[in-house]
């Protein structure tokens, strides 16, 4: 029954076509409206659709893991109003699996929704809030909230503006190729079970010399309580930008840590770049940060070279 509803404002959709630029459904726990889940509304997108479909989701404390598969592409999932909408889930186990939220599809648009893994709100592992796997995918003014690998970032081309991301260890971690703008990046190793450990924002995971993949972070603001270091190496070449930025005290004035690749530092291009505020001191750095050209940071803090060659653009909010 719904999927033929599904099908039949599909058709609308196409009838006034030019003009309406996407299909909306609707998300509503009370029952109200055309879904009570999120997964619900996601399943009764049509596999291999390539028609942009908009599921709009009331503000709610949503608790229920959510998945878009492979073939869904062209999803935008949108938090109506002003209060954000919270998926929240608690678990921990195969990133595959585990994360309160995975997507694997490309081109994808999120907006306004905030992405919780619980699980280290009580115990210490792992424990990711969102996997983002696809290609294309743009997030706008979302949250992702966790303690350690709270934002995996796993692979292909990824604009992330005004989110906040908040963890303790390895939080924003993976081989995305991303830029990350206007976004808040909160350490808090002072409020988690980790009280007095060190933090780790990142962990890029760059495998080889050649790929195109790494974290850039353009006007963030790195704030929060502890004490953190802004990037480790999950693999080694990773990279890892942070362009005007606001870096507060809670950056340790090494900066970095070289993990498991410490005879390998030249292969890890880890940068500062016009950063300010009380963390952002750099005479007191590892010997082997990298020194960007002029030529390569314009690469990578431009959206159009960095991740956006092929013009796929749904960044344009
Ligand atoms: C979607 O496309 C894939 C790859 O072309 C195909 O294997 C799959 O059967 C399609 N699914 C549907 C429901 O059409
Ligand atoms: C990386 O690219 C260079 C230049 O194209 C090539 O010579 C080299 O073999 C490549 N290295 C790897 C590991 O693919
Ligand atoms: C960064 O965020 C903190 C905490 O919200 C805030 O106090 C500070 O003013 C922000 N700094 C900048 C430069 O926006
Ligand atoms: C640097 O950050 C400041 C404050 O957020 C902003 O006004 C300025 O436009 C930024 N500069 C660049 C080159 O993005
Ligand atoms: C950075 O730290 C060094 C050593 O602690 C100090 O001499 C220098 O004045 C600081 N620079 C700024 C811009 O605060
Ligand atoms: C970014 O790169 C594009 C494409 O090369 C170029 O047209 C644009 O002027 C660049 N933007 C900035 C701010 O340099």
């Amino acid at each position: 029954m719904v999927k033929n509803v599904f099908f039949f404002f599909l058709v609308l959709g196409w009838v006034s076509g030019g003009r309406a630029q996407y299909l909306t459904i609707h998300v509503d726990q009370s029952g109200s409206s055309d879904f009570k889940t999120i997964q619900s509304a996601i399943d009764s997108v049509p596999s291999n659709n390539s028609q942009w479909v908009c599921i709009s989701i009331k503000p709610a404390i949503y608790l229920e893991q959510v998945t878009i598969p492979y073939h869904k592409q062209y999803i935008y999932l949108k938090g109506e109003g002003n209060e954000k909408a919270s998926i929240v889930w608690e678990s921990r186990g195969s990133f595959r699996s585990s994360p309160t939220f995975s997507c694997f599809a490309d081109n994808i648009k999120v907006e306004n929704l905030n992405f919780v893994n619980s699980y280290n709100y009580h115990h210490k592992a792992p424990a990711v809030a969102a996997n983002v796997v696809g290609d294309r995918m743009a997030f706008y003014d979302c949250g992702f909230y966790g303690v350690q690998d709270t934002l995996l970032d796993a692979r292909g081309k990824h604009y992330f503006k005004r989110c906040i991301i908040e963890g303790a260890v390895d939080f924003i971690f993976g081989a995305g190729q991303s830029i990350f703008e206007e976004c808040t990046i909160v350490v808090n190793v002072g409020k988690s079970r980790r009280e007095g450990s060190k933090g780790y924002i990142t962990a890029q995971g760059r495998s080889g010399a050649n790929d195109s993949n790494a974290f850039v972070f353009k006007n963030c603001n790195v704030t929060g309580s502890g004490k953190a270091i802004l990037g480790r190496p999950w693999r080694p070449y990773a990279r890892v930008i942070f362009f005007n930025s606001s870096l507060s005290d809670v950056i340790v004035p090494y900066g970095w840590d070289s993990w498991n690749y410490a005879n390998q530092v030249d292969q890890l291009t880890f940068a500062e770049i016009n950063c300010y505020g009380p963390g952002s001191n750099t005479s007191k750095r590892v010997a082997w940060e990298a020194q960007l050209s002029q030529e390569m940071t314009e690469y990578f803090v431009n959206i159009t070279k960095f991740i956006d060659a092929d013009q796929w653009g749904h960044h344009g909010r």
